[in-house]
């Protein structure tokens, strides 16, 4: 990685946790992606769910075919793990080549996850499957029981499912998606080798505060949800440490604006108009500049077991405004971006 007082140039890093959609939606957000990331790992939560290898390879196709031309840009897949997902699918995934595991929603846990795994008893059988054809399970973390508070869901899965899969299991690589808490850095940096995370950029710069500030403020629900000022802090401070279990994963998770501005707004937040921008923006807070190229562009792929990017991209310290909404699809539908209509302090000005 090379750095001067204003620009950074790193290896072309990945997304390893990033929500495409499908369709027309699909095409509006792919590009975002592609020009700044040299692989993203595509989340199989869509109507229906991706639980066949075939339907993911499809997906590939479409996903492949919103890439701008000129751009190498290599989507990931992982499978739509459910009660009935047998070990025979988890071996032709694994075939497969590019489907790099499978996905754990647990049922009701956040959008289209109605699919997903009603108990972790009904799944031991896939699991060992992936163990054995080396498929990494992504994990989105949080119990669905109503009596569990919902800023207590995180805590109460590595409690109840998490801890019990990976002790279980000691072959199983599993990534705990999209961690929120204190307590989950923790329990990451304690557990066996083969156990890693992904951090988003709005759990590095936000805290719960933001999602109430001078009234509710749907572009900053998602799911798992913010969390207090002191779990930012140990998520910051675990992304800009030198451990190799934290890495990038955006979970940019688009919805059209009308679909947020609802009484009953949907969960994900945008972030991939600027995503390698805004974790500039929190190691540099940190004076952790030099940390960046790490955890966007190497301990990801070392974990995966695959070779590294070759190309590069530069960023520059340059102030700009991102907009107060993107188009999203052929329609008049509308997505309102992380930070819109505020500053960034970074900017992607090449890729190579
Ligand atoms: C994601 C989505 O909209 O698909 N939403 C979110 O708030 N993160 C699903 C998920 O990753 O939980
Ligand atoms: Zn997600």
């Amino acid at each position: 990685m090379k750095t001067s007082d204003d620009t950074l140039t790193l290896r072309r890093p990945d997304d390893w946790h990033i929500h495409f959609r499908d369709g027309a939606h699909l095409a509006a957000v792919v590009p975002y992606t592609a020009r700044q990331f040299g692989r993203a790992l595509a989340m199989p939560n869509l109507k229906p769910p991706m639980t066949t290898t075939a339907a993911l390879a499809d997906y590939r196709t479409r996903i492949l075919a919103a890439v701008p031309t000129g751009l190498a840009f290599e989507p990931m897949l992982t499978l739509y793990l459910t009660d009935a997902t047998t070990p025979e699918e988890i071996q032709r995934a694994s075939g497969a080549g590019f489907v790099v595991g499978a996905k754990l929603y647990p049922a009701g846990a956040t959008t289209h996850s109605d699919a997903g795994v009603t108990s972790i008893d009904k799944v031991w059988g896939a699991l060992e499957a992936m163990a054995e054809h080396g498929l990494v399970l992504q994990v989105h973390g949080e119990v669905t029981e109503p009596g569990v508070d919902v800023f207590d869901r995180e805590q109460a899965f590595i409690d109840r499912v998490l801890s019990r899969v990976v002790d279980r299991i000691p072959a199983l690589k599993v990534v705990f998606e999209h961690i929120t808490t204190r307590v989950a850095a923790q329990f990451v940096r304690a557990s066996r080798k083969g156990v890693a995370a992904t951090v988003t950029p709005q759990h590095l710069l936000l805290n719960r505060n933001a999602i109430f500030e001078g009234g509710i403020r749907p572009h900053h629900y998602c799911l798992p949800v913010l969390k207090r000022e002191q779990d930012r802090e140990a998520l910051v401070e675990a992304a800009t440490s030198d451990d190799p279990r934290f890495f990038l994963g955006t979970d940019s998770a688009p919805h059209a604006k009308h679909a947020k501005e609802a009484p009953c707004g949907c969960a994900g937040i945008f972030s991939a108009h600027a995503a390698i921008e805004l974790y500039a923006e929190v190691f540099d807070q940190a004076g952790r500049l030099e940390r960046l190229e790490s955890f966007a562009s190497e301990r990801g792929a070392d974990f995966d077991g695959r070779a590294r990017n070759r190309g590069t991209i530069t960023l520059r310290r340059e102030r700009w405004t991102v907009p107060e909404s993107y188009e999203y699809g052929p329609g008049s539908e509308r997505l309102v971006p992380f930070r819109a209509g505020g500053t960034l302090a970074w900017r992607l000005v090449d890729a190579a």
